[in-house]
């Protein structure tokens, strides 16, 4: 048999993207998130991840330095050994203290199309800016905020009339089916970077026998 695929999840908040990933991907022995961690005490994603028996940590930055809390949290990440880390509504920072650990291992869920709206409140962004179309991007994390290379983009309209909670809504929706797919991809070796051109992902074909 095949060794597992160990993902680590990274969240701050309601885990609805963990949520995904756990109803979709999460196979104990296939595909298995093998930890989540949580940014601080008592949020959803982690009585998500309770409910269905993946161990949790809390890695939190209050009080100290960043760097310092990037220490802690690639030792804990790094005893789950994971092939990938999914950054799941992680909503801060992370230098290059974890980043360097994990070498095109972290992936990132951001809710438009960057290089448009990067940053905090990207929905909000879109409203405010008046565009017709935002969207979803998973992409590698990198040291610079929202950064690195795109692996999946889906557009999601902005209809007329539109409120926050409205767009947050369709937007989730397309979060839920990408970031599944990004790790079935990973997870079937199907994504590369290209060595001569780091901003070039390849997602390679399926091979037909
Ligand atoms: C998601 O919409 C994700 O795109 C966003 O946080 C939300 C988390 O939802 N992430 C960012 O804005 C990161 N820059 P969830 O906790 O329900 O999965």
């Amino acid at each position: 048999m095949a060794d597992p695929y160990r993902i680590v999840v990274l969240a701050s908040g309601s885990g609805s993207n963990l949520q995904s990933l756990i109803d979709t991907v999460h196979a104990p022995g296939g595909t298995e998130i093998v930890l989540v961690v949580g940014s601080r005490d008592g949020i959803v994603a982690l009585d998500r991840a309770t409910a269905a028996g993946i161990p949790v940590a809390v890695v939190t930055l209050s009080g100290r330095d960043r760097q310092e809390r990037d220490v802690e949290l690639a030792h804990v990440v790094a005893e789950a050994r994971p092939d990938l880390v999914v950054l799941a509504g992680w909503m801060s920072i992370l230098t290059g203290a974890f980043l360097d650990r994990f070498p095109d291992r972290v992936v990132n869920l951001h809710p438009s199309l960057l290089p448009s709206f990067p940053g905090l409140h990207a929905i909000r962004q879109a409203l405010d800016w008046g565009v017709r179309w935002t969207g979803v991007t998973v992409h590698y994390a990198e040291e610079v905020v929202d950064g690195g290379p795109a692996i999946l983009q889906e557009p999601v309209p902005v209809l007329y009339g539109d409120d926050e909670e409205a767009l947050t809504a369709r937007i989730r929706e397309v979060e839920h089916r990408l970031v599944p797919e990004t790790v079935r991809l990973f997870a079937a070796g199907r994504v590369h970077r290209d060595p001569t051109d780091r901003r070039k992902v390849l997602i390679s074909p399926v091979e037909v026998e």
